[in-house]
Order: structure tokens, then sequence, then C-alpha cells
């Protein structure tokens, strides 16, 4: 069915997007955590990421003045941990104590990453790029941890288990049921009759 459209002041409306945990730190000092949903995929070769924060986040800073920041990926256990590191400053208060999380070394990092989070991207950034009110960390993916847990007979990363979260316009969403997959437009019908039944 076709909408009828009304058009609005030009805003950043893009959903659903994830909510992330970005841990950082300064070499030889207190790792910090910081929540941010303005992060994406830019590129698969090499692999690298976003992330866009605002210049008074205290992360900010460290992020710009190390290099580097690891993106920790949220499943429904760590959600609590990942609103609260988006309402308090790391200026107050150590994250990583405050909500018990585990500061887990990565090597040829500053900063942790998270123990209770299912999947981390350690990330090393290339460019940074003033965008007004929110500066772009590009960077490019050194290292990916993911929890054994998530392992599938097969070698591959079952991401169902991750239970991960969606974030939308200020409201967190659990992940629902499987609607489709990948080409299955378009996929043989024993395919996708296969196919589906094993994401139920
Ligand atoms: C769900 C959620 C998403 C957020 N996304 C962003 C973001 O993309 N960029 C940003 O600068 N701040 C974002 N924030 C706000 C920061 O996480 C928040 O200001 C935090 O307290 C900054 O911590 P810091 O001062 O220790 O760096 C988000 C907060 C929440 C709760």
């Amino acid at each position: 069915m076709k909408n009828q459209f009304v058009s609005l002041k030009p805003g950043a409306l893009l959903a659903p997007v994830p909510a992330v945990m970005v841990s950082c730190a300064l070499p030889g000092e207190k790792p910090n955590i910081v929540t941010v949903a303005w992060t994406g995929t830019v590129n698969s070769d090499p692999p690298m990421c976003s992330v866009s924060l605002r210049t008074s986040r205290y992360s900010h800073d460290i992020i710009r003045d190390s290099g580097e920041f690891i993106i920790n990926l949220c499943g429904e256990e760590n959600l609590r941990a990942t609103d609260f590191c988006g309402v308090k400053s790391g200026r107050e208060i150590d994250k990583f104590a405050a909500c018990q999380l585990t500061a887990v070394p990565v090597e040829g990092f500053a900063a942790p990453a998270i123990g209770e989070c299912p999947l981390y991207l350690a990330c090393k950034v290339t460019s940074v790029q003033e965008l007004g009110s929110h500066n772009l960390f590009l960077g490019e993916i050194k290292q990916v941890g993911v929890s054994k847990a998530l392992i599938g007979e097969d070698g591959g990363i079952d991401f169902g288990k991750a239970k991960l979260v969606a974030y939308n316009h200020g409201v967190y969403y659990q992940l629902g049921k499987a609607l489709g997959f990948f080409g299955y437009s378009v996929a043989a019908p024993d395919v996708l009759e296969r196919r589906m039944a094993k994401l139920k």
C-alpha cells in the first residue's frame, strides 16, 4: 500500500540502529565506556567501522588521543549497563566498576574489551571528520573477539544466541523473529523452506 507522506524538518531519523558500548582508554589510565547509537559498518576490505561522538563527551578526547576504540555489541543481558553508560560520564564515575563489567585486555590496545558482551570489534582510528555537532571517527577493525557460546557446530557465529538489542529513537527493542534471509526473495522454494525452518 502506498503511503501518504507529510514533510518534516530535516532530522537524523534513521532507524533502527544498534546501541553499543564503546570502550576506550589512554595508555596506563583507567578505561571508560560510552554508549553509542550512531555507529556503523563503513567498509569491508579493509573492515572498518565508524562511531560519531559529540566533542563534549569525556570519551571523545580519549578516542582522539589514543587513536583507538573498541565496539562491544549489546545483548539483552548488557542492556542495563548500556543505558547506564549512556547517561553517566566517565568524568564522574568508573563505569566498569559501577556496572560490574570485566575489562578484558586486547593485544595491541590500551582499551579493554567488555567481558560480558557477546562480541567486540577493536578498531584503530584512521581518520576523524568534524561534521558539526559530532565528530566522526573512522576505524579499521584490527581484532574481533566473539564469545565461545555463540560459535555453532559449523564454526560460524550464531547471532541469534547473542540476543542483540536494537535502538529506535529512545526505546530499546528485542530483535524479533527472523522474517527472511539474504536472497530469500529469489530462493528456490525448497531452499526457502529449509533455511526458514532453521531460523525459527
Ligand atoms: C542509547 C544511547 C545512545 C547514544 N548514542 C550516542 C552517540 O551516538 N554519540 C554520542 O556522542 N553520544 C551518544 N549517547 C550519549 C553518551 O553515551 C552519553 O553522553 C555518555 O554519558 C557520555 O559518556 P562519557 O562522558 O563518559 O564519554 C548515547 C546515549 C544513549 C543512552
